[in-house]
């Protein structure tokens, strides 16, 4: 049971990162958006390739389509696990093989589907979020190899991106392949490229969506513009109401955290502003720490609105109008609580009398980090070691729903979220990448996470 040395780790991970490589560059290729159907054969395809990969590192996998809540068929879902020693201590390797949709390729500088290296960065879509968590788990598995001395089990999951409608009827049906003694969450942040980070808290989130109509059919503009505001100024309205003039949410009801374990470090403005890409005129909203208003207090999203196009617009009154709002809740709050105040709140501050509907959608819980477990310990001195600097923990606006419901359902499990993304990762977005330091110390980082949780 030889605790690896540093150097020994460092070693094997730099003559496996060409295969590390290749595997996340295959992945990328595959194209696995769950957007465009859980169960379509290119998520099949994903999940037998991942099998495939994991089954080199040594684990035992397969792949199981889940079932939905309704019976349906779900996503393809990979599990597997290396036992090593009944009497060690078992870790629970989670990572998502899904990824975001590309809606416009001309957006990108590369290829979104073919993994390009520029400067120190992988990028194509799923490089980081979460082929990065996929590639980070093969690669530590492959170092450790025969001196791996804990149980290992795998999750990688096939529909993450689209809330995770299976999940717990696939727990609850396998539950034996889940119970670990540790769950490392592959699928977050780190402060840069150079300093790693244990995710300390994850917002949730929730959906509704807003019907407004004003009139029973659409009118001339000139008739009747004036006394009739148009369904979509009467929509902007009833947004605006939500914020005061700092852009500071003004529901009640909705709560608002502070970072968990206290604010390691604010977010610096600068920086923010610069990985955001904001325009140089543009003031930030809301009030407190930056990482407050990220990590632990509520934000709502305007993510769509049915709208007439410009190119085919005309003098015409708008009788109707939908938005789809995204709500961001504090870690600890329950998302359906939030979602009432939300939709409370819309339907008390209906403008000029309009009639508004709201249509709850789903939601998911956040997380909170326990500080206080053993395993979190072991996390930042592996991170220490590998990347060589101290982690700056930090908070994640982003939410990982399943996080809390497998929390519920293995409640003496230790639950740790790294991951591999950062500020510049683009996740979701055009552009996204995977920095090779935080790929290759992120594989450092797990491996010796591993053989200490073995000691
Ligand atoms: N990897 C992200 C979660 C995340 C985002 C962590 C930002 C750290 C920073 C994950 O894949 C994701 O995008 N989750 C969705 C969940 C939703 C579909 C329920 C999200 O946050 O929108
Ligand atoms: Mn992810």
């Amino acid at each position: 049971m030889a605790v690896l040395s540093l150097d020994e780790v460092r070693a094997r991970a730099d003559k496996d990162f060409t295969r590390v490589m290749d595997v996340l560059s295959k992945k990328i290729a595959l194209k696995s958006v769950s957007a465009e159907g859980i169960t379509g054969e290119h998520m099949r395809r994903s999940a037998e390739f991942v099998a495939q990969e994991l089954r080199k590192v040594g684990v035992e996998t397969r792949v199981v389509q889940s079932s939905n809540p309704d019976g349906t068929a779900g996503a393809y879902e990979v599990v597997g696990s290396k036992i090593v020693d009944a009497d060690a201590p078992t870790v629970l390797l989670y990572a998502h093989h899904d990824v975001q949709p590309v809606p416009d390729p001309s957006a990108w500088d590369t290829e979104p589907f073919a993994a390009t290296e520029v400067d120190g960065r992988l990028y194509g879509r799923g490089s980081c979020d979460d082929g990065g968590g996929i590639a980070i788990h093969s690669g530590a598995l492959a170092i450790l190899g025969s001196d791996l001395n804990v149980n290992v089990k795998v999750f990688i999951e096939g529909e993450e991106e689209m809330g995770s409608p299976s999940f717990i009827p696939f727990i609850e049906a396998h539950r034996d392949e889940f119970d670990s003694d540790v769950i490392i969450v592959a699928d977050s942040g780190n402060w840069s490229p150079d300093i790693p980070s244990l995710t300390t808290s994850l917002r949730g989130n929730t959906s509704v969506d807003v019907t407004l109509r004003v009139l029973r059919h659409p009118v001339h503009s000139g008739q009747y513009g004036g006394p009739v505001l148009d369904a979509n100024t009467l929509g902007a309205m009833l947004v605006a109401s939500m914020y005061d003039e700092h852009g500071e949410l003004v529901i009640p009801g909705l709560e608002a955290g502070e970072p968990i374990g206290g604010l390691q470090r604010d977010l610096d403005e600068a920086s923010l502003r610069e990985d955001a890409s904001v325009v140089d005129s543009y003031e930030f909203a809301g009030i407190g720490s930056l990482a407050s208003r990220i990590w632990s207090k509520p934000s709502v999203t305007v993510i769509g609105w049915d709208a007439q196009p410009v190119d085919t617009s005309f003098n015409v009154i708008a009788d109707a109008t939908r938005i789809r709002l995204s709500l961001r809740t504090a870690p600890g709050q329950r998302p359906d609580e939030a979602q009432r105040a939300l939709s409370d709140f819309l339907l008390a501050h209906a403008p000029l009398g309009a009639e508004v509907h709201v249509t709850p959608l789903d939601g998911g819980m956040g997380w909170a980090m326990n500080p206080d477990v053993e395993a979190t310990k072991d996390a930042i001195e592996a991170m220490r070691q590998a990347f060589g600097v101290d982690p700056i923990n930090k908070g994640e606006g982003g939410s990982i729903p399943f996080i809390p419901e497998l929390q519920r359902l293995f409640p003496k499990a230790q639950v740790l979220v790294t991951g591999p993304e950062d500020p510049k990762s683009n996740a979701h977005s055009p552009n996204e990448s995977i920095s090779l330091a935080i790929l290759r110390n992120g594989i450092v980082a797990e491996a010796l996470l591993l053989d200490k949780l073995g000691q």
